[in-house]
């Protein structure tokens, strides 16, 4: 049995670390195991413009323990009017690495996400003209469509369409959910990837709803079931390429997460290497974790891949069921908090 192993830095291609007290909170734990991550624009007001996104970048590097060498990359996050020759420069200039698609309402502040494709239509034709690659939170938010079925009604009815009329644009359906997404994104490879949270290869909607409802399990895309939770580990730890790590660690304030209008988003940067290893043992596949962790991504973002490593070993220790945030009473629910975790990351 493999109780130690070392593989490349791994980066989290799709993480929210937010801004102020709580981005101070939580960066470190994926800047002692990443070396780089994708940040999501999704603050209030949005990280909408190059201007937004270098200063945003400036507060995260200040935000960093001393010593660092973590490389934040910024994303754009697109509205109806977002000027394709800001998301040009931005991208030319190094600060933008992707844009990101939040359908209107979709998810958490998302308010100012995009109502109708069709108003974007010139910013994708120039991001597929530079070269410059697609997020997508994919979901449609058609109050007809069940929750459950929001990513495969987003991948027919958008999705689909959209890899025809561009069929240059490199794509990524983030935090993949359903066995309909995995299928999807096998389908479309190279040109669409896929990023898998922790959570969605772990917990199903039983483990959510079925014994006592957990509020930090509420996330977008909605955990689902067994069946899409096994269709996501079968993917993750075959070591394709079009799949890749990442986490969605999204924190909240304590009182916004367990609320009567609770938000969704769980903080999981604590947890999510050694989770990520856990599901790969459990598989059977634990040399693959390099493949999704480290390398796959950095592919499909055509980044070179990191030159330090990380070692994980087979020793359990218990994940704290809270951080705190400065300022008053403020803290974040962990995933897994109180929980004896298997592995642990031991060197970077
Ligand atoms: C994310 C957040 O809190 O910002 N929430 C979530 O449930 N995953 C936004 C997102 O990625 O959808
Ligand atoms: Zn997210």
């Amino acid at each position: 049995m493999t109780s130690r192993l070392t593989i490349r830095k791994p980066d989290d291609w799709h993480l929210h670390v937010r801004d102020g007290a709580m981005l101070k909170a939580v960066l470190p734990f994926t800047a002692r195991n990443f070396a780089r991550a994708i940040l999501m624009p999704n603050l209030v007001p949005p990280v909408a413009t190059t201007a937004d996104a270098a200063a945003y970048r400036k507060r995260v590097l200040a935000a960093l323990p001393p010593g660092s060498t973590f490389t934040p990359l910024m994303t754009c996050y697109l509205r109806d009017d977002t000027d394709p020759d800001d998301v040009e420069r931005g991208f030319r200039d190094g600060v933008f690495t992707a844009v990101k698609l939040y359908p209107a309402h979709a998810t958490t502040n998302s308010a100012a996400g995009v109502t109708d494709l069709k108003k974007v239509c010139r910013v994708l034709e120039r991001m597929e003209k530079i070269d410059m690659p697609f997020l997508m939170h994919g979901e449609v938010t058609d109050p007809d469509v069940d929750i459950f079925d929001r990513e495969k009604a987003f991948i027919e009815r958008t999705l689909i369409p959209l890899t025809k009329m561009f069929p240059g644009l490199r794509m990524t359906l983030e935090h993949l959910s359903s066995k309909e997404g995995v299928d999807f994104v096998h389908s479309a490879k190279p040109q669409v990837g896929g990023t898998i949270t922790p959570y969605h290869l772990v917990q199903t909607r039983t483990d959510w709803l079925g014994a006592g409802l957990k509020p930090y399990m509420y996330v977008m895309p909605v955990i689902k079931t067994a069946r899409d939770r096994d269709a996501l580990r079968k993917a993750a730890t075959s070591g394709e390429s079009c799949y890749f790590l990442g986490t969605d660690s999204a924190p909240h304030p304590f009182a916004r997460k367990v609320n009567v209008n609770g938000v969704p988003g769980m903080f999981n940067s604590p947890v999510a290497l050694e989770t990520y290893a856990k599901v790969f043992e459990e598989e059977g596949a634990l040399d693959k974790l390099e493949a999704f962790a480290s390398v796959n991504g950095a592919k499909h973002y055509k980044l070179p891949l990191n030159a330090g490593t990380v070692t994980l070993e087979k020793s359990s220790w218990v994940a704290p069921e809270e951080v705190k945030v400065d300022g008053p009473d403020e803290r974040a629910i962990v995933y897994r908090g109180g929980e004896t975790i298997e592995w642990r990351v031991v060197g970077s």
